[in-house]
This record gives C-alpha cells, structure tokens and sequence, in this order.
C-alpha cells in the first residue's frame, strides 16, 4: 500500500461536528496556501466526485431516513474510495496540496462512535476504503454541541443534522478520542474562538508540523 510518505504532495484534512466552522477555515486555508505558490486542491469528504455527489445527495437527504446504519458506513465509504483514487492520489502525485473538507475520521466519530458501529470495525472499514491513505496533518475543530447547534440558528438542514444531542455528543467525544490516540497526526483546535483566530492557531500548526508548507507565511504575517 502506498501512503503519503512516499508522495510529493501533503494530505491535510479538517475534522469536527456540524456547525464547528471548518468549511470556512478551509477555505481560508487553501487561499492562504495558494497564496504561497502552491497548487491547492480542496475537496469535501462526501463529494467532489460524479458519483461521490449522487451519493452525498442521497446521504445528507432527510427523507433517507430509514437507511440502515451499516448502509450508510457503506455509502460513506463508497464516497471515500471514488475520492482516494480519482482526486486525492492522482494530486499528491503531482505534488499538489490536498486540503479535505472531512475524511476517514468522519466515519470513526460518526458511524463508530455516534451510530455505535464499533471503532475497531470502522477503523478497518476506513483502510479499506482509502487503501491505506492517511492524511499528513488533521485539523481538528473542537467545540461544545450546545455552541455548534446555535450557530447554525437552530436550523436543520440535512440527515446527520437531525439526530439528537446524544449522538453529537458521542461524535464530538469520538473525535477527541481520536485526537488522543494519535496526537502526532491530528491537532485539536478550539473552535469557540473568532473566526480570524481559528485561522492564525491552524496557521501556528501547521507551521510547527509541516515548516516546508507555511514558513514565509508565518514569518510576513
Ligand atoms: P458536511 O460535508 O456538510 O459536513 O456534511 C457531511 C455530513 O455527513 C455531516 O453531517 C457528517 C456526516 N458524515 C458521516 O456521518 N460520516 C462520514 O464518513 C462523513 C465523511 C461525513
């Protein structure tokens, strides 16, 4: 199996509950990168490709709400598999930054913790599905399910956002739990901070694990 060690390129993705403001940082992110020279592609974990959309659109539609919980470990990593092969490793293999707006720690926290599908089965699942692929740096955005939900005004918009509060809380749990286990991986930032300063500690982060990446960045700013 090939992982990103031997890779030109660097696999960054961003974790963390619905709510938590991680498609705006990555956004930022991959702008603040660009901004450096280099090539960027930003992807959503599930999405970004043809058919990774058509199954997005099923997953995240709240009138699938009879699909069975191992359908949807499936479904998610059916998503995964079409984004590994099609996006993520042709791009490291040009050398190019990948910034992924979600991945396989998704399926842990929300399929292993939330649904209960057990960590050890999804964790397998996952290697499966990524054959192996593991991102450089994972950013995780921490905030309390209470501050998460009222920042989106209360409004449900697709399938996983309707399940209760337990079950966020066990996602949120799950991602930390995560954080724990592979702290040279996966940074945990807070996310109760403003906007501006979420960036700057994601900045610092990267700065500190991936000094190639950012250094210029840091040192102007
Ligand atoms: P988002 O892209 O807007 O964050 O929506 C994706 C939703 O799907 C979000 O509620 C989290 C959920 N999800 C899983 O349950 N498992 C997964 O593996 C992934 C990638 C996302």
């Amino acid at each position: 199996l090939k992982g990103p060690v031997e890779m030109p390129g660097l696999f960054i993705s961003f974790e963390g509950i619905d709510g938590c403001g991680k498609t705006t940082q990555v956004e930022r992110v991959a702008e603040i990168i660009r901004g450096t020279g280099r090539e960027v592609v930003s992807v959503r974990d599930p999405g970004s490709t043809r058919v990774a959309e058509l199954v997005r659109n099923m997953l995240l539609d709240r009138g699938n709400s009879d699909i069975d919980a191992r359908t949807e470990l499936f479904l998610y990593l059916a998503c995964r598999a079409e984004l590994v092969e099609r996006c993520i490793r042709p791009a490291l293999g040009r050398g190019q930054v990948v910034i992924s707006d979600r991945f396989s720690d998704s399926t842990l926290a929300y399929q292993g913790y939330g649904r209960m599908l057990g960590v050890e089965l999804v964790r397998e699942a996952n290697r499966i599905a990524t054959a192996g692929l593991t991102p450089n740096v994972t950013l995780l955005i921490d905030i309390p399910v209470n501050l998460a939900r009222n920042r989106r005004g209360g409004k449900i918009v697709d399938r996983l956002e309707a399940e209760d509060g337990d079950f966020h809380e066990r996602v949120r749990n799950g991602f930390l739990e995560i954080a724990r286990r592979e702290p040279d991986r996966v940074a945990v930032l807070d996310g109760t901070l403003p906007v501006d300063d979420v960036t700057n500690a994601i900045l610092d982060t990267l700065a500190l694990r991936v000094p190639v990446l950012l250094g210029d960045v840091i040192k102007s700013s």
